[in-house]
């Protein structure tokens, strides 16, 4: 990793590679399942963060969902916009702001709402409408990620929770 430019220091908690120790998925139109995903966040040097996250399958091993992008922060703010690529054809802008719920240990917040969605012509139904996500630092070392989305079918349902560990 290169040197953390100053204005990602709101960003800081969530610079790394992370490994999920639980990863659980549902939604109302599917059968509940299991993943394991690794993410990271990782600077080199610019007032962004690049970010992958790729998710295989728990016995097969399989790769499932892959995603790419740039955490982005207003710097002197913490306003930051999200932009990330999906394998499954879709591209997503996320919008919102990190912030702490309390001074302890953890309780670092980054909440952001998709303002865009781009979709290639040939994607699958249902569409995705929305999402909502939130990351959050729940103890030193463990990050906690929720999902949320709405689709064509369907209103906003939660879709993914992961719970991560540092590397
Ligand atoms: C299903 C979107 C992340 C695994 C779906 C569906 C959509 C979707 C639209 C179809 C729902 C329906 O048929 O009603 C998204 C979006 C994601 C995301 C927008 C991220 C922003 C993930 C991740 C995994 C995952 C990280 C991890 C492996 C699945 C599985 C299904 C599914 C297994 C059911 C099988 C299928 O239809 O392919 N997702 N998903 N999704 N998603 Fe996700």
């Amino acid at each position: 990793a290169g040197p953390i430019h100053e204005a990602l220091s709101p960003l800081k908690w969530m610079i790394g590679k992370w490994r999920s120790v639980s990863a659980d998925g549902f939604y109302p139109t599917i059968q509940p399942f299991s993943f394991c995903e690794e993410i990271s966040f990782t600077s080199v040097g610019q007032p962004i963060l690049n970010y992958s996250s790729l998710s295989w399958h728990p016995v097969k091993q399989s790769p499932m969902h892959l995603e790419s992008g740039f955490l982005r922060i207003k710097p002197g703010t913490n306003d930051v916009s999200f932009m990330v690529a999906h394998n499954f054809g879709l591209t997503t802008l996320e919008e919102g702001m990190t912030y702490i719920i309390n001074s302890s240990v953890a309780g670092n917040v980054l909440q952001m709402k998709s303002t865009n969605i781009g979709r290639m012509s040939f994607g699958k139904e249902p569409r995705v409408l929305e999402i909502i996500r939130c990351y959050k630092l729940v103890e030193e070392g463990k990050l906690e990620h929720t999902l949320q989305m709405a689709t064509s079918n369907t209103p906003l349902c939660q879709h993914l929770r992961v719970v991560y560990e540092k590397c």
